[in-house]
Parts: C-alpha cells; structure tokens; sequence
C-alpha cells in the first residue's frame, strides 16, 4: 500500500485528503492520504518522520512553501516559483520538490476555455500565491500582468486606488490572491464592476462563495475558485508521484459540495 498525505499548520481543513482518496478509489489504487499538522519548528523532523515511515510522497501547504525548498532537491518548477506544494521520495529517502500550483491555476483557466496569450491580467496580491501566479501568465504569454498589492513595492500599485479599481475593470483576467476571502464574512479585495467578458479568479479554496466571485458572478462575468486549482494541482501531484494519469473528474466530484 502506498501511503501520501499533505503537511501544513494548520491543515484541518485541507481538501486534499478527499481529493487524492477519491482518486486512488475511482484508478483502484491501494493509497492512503493523511493530513499532517507541522508547527514551523517541527518541519525538518517531521519529514524526515515521514521518510523514514515510508511514505511515497507528500503536498506541502501554507506556511510551509518556501521553508521546504531547503529540505529537498528542487525540480525546475520549484527552482522557478520559489516554492514547493508537491514532494516525491525516492529511492534512499531522497526528496524532490515540485511546484505544481502554478501549473494548476493555468490547466484550469485553459480548461475552463480561457487562453492567457495575449491577455490582460491584475493580479490582486503579492505574497507566494500572487507572486507565482502573476510570473505564470507572463510565462504563458499573457500580454501584461499588473500587481496589486496593500503594502505596494517595487512599483506595485496600492490596492485600494481609482488606478486599481479601474484597471480591474478592463483587464481580461482579474485573480484575487490576496487573504480577503479566506474568512467567510470577508468584503471583496477591491469595489470594481465587472463586466461580461471578463474573467474573475479567486485562489482562495473556502466553502463559501466569497464576495468577489458573488459580484463577478453578477456582473455577468466568469468566476472561476481555487478549488479548481486545488484539483488540478493535485492531479499533476498524482501523476508526479505514480507517473498515472489522474482521475479528475473524480476529484472534482470530491468538492463539488463545496462549489457554490
Ligand atoms: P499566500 O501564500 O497565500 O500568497 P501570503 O504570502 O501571506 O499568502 O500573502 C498574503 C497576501 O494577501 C499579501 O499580498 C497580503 O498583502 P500585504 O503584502 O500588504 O500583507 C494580502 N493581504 C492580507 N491581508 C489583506 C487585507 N486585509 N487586505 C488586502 N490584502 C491583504
């Protein structure tokens, strides 16, 4: 039996356990995926708990991205985002890391018919999250990418301005990767009417329908949720690991209850 999990602090409330179970039970693969809480200072002993109890690999959440990037050999995705969620052990208890997050968050908007090349896009948030995703779309061709952070720096423009509500308006792909939205009475990150054709993405994978997918929904735009990220990167986790093609639609239906 092959045995996964995912590591965070905290980690509860993680969908990745019945993401990843609903799979290995729609390809009939006998894996168990568990959930782990690390406390920062734990980090180093608890993956090196984990190798040593023979686990094939693991999905690494906030805070722990960028901690693990000193704890394993890096893949050229990591290298790039300065992030690991994904970690394959191999033979002799070697660890690689991978990012499959930003890899994720573009399968998705491509398969929800969204093509980045040649679009524009604000990205609302400029810690991990933000920060990779906005250097994907610029890899993936995507015309412009302004970043728009509360603490603006490096010529960042401040989330709050008129410059900022009405560049949200007009860009072809707006994603909110701020914190706003990770608690359920949350206001949107930004006052901007939508417009049909646009996009709306919010990373944030939560139970609710946060307020910026309730105003792009009815401004008639698309919005789009992290939990479509969440199961596309673990579909790429998956086949890292096991080099199969996941099942995800299977995944998806494990968090359909929570699409909303
Ligand atoms: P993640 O790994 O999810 O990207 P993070 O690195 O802690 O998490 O980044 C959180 C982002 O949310 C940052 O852009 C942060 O803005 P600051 O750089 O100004 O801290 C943003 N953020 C957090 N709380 C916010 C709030 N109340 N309003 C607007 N932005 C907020």
């Amino acid at each position: 039996m092959l045995k996964f999990a995912v590591i965070g602090h905290p980690v509860a409330h993680s969908l990745s356990p019945a993401i990843h179970s609903a799979n290995f039970r729609a390809l009939g693969i006998d894996a168990t995926y568990e959930a782990f809480d690390f406390a920062p200072e734990a980090l180093s002993s608890g993956v090196a708990r984990l190798v040593l109890e023979g686990y094939a690999g693991f999905n690494v959440t906030v805070p722990h991205k960028q901690a693990m990037i000193n704890l394993v050999t890096l893949d050229e995705s990591a290298a790039r985002y300065l992030a690991v969620n994904t970690v394959k052990v191999g033979s002799g208890g070697m660890m690689r890391g991978y990012n499959t997050d930003v890899a994720g968050f573009l399968d998705d908007l491509e398969a929800n018919g969204f093509d980045v090349r040649g679009k524009q896009v604000l990205v609302m948030g400029a810690g991990g999250a933000g920060s990779a995703v906005a250097r994907g779309c610029l890899e993936a061709g995507a015309l412009d990418v302004t970043i728009a952070n509360r603490t603006p720096r490096d010529g960042m423009l401040p989330l709050g301005s008129d410059l900022c509500r009405k560049i949200a308006e007009n860009v072809d792909l707006v994603v909110n990767a701020t914190s706003v939205g990770l608690r359920p009475d949350d206001p949107s990150p930004i006052e901007a009417k939508f417009s049909a054709k646009q996009v709306v993405y919010d990373l944030a994978p939560v139970k609710w329908t946060t307020a910026i997918v309730k105003a792009a929904r009815e401004s008639g735009a698309k919005a789009l949720t992290g939990h479509g990220m969440l199961v596309r990167q673990a579909a790429r986790a998956f086949e890292i690991w096991t080099g199969k093609k996941a099942d995800v639609a299977a995944m998806f239906e494990a968090v359909k209850e929570f699409e909303v």
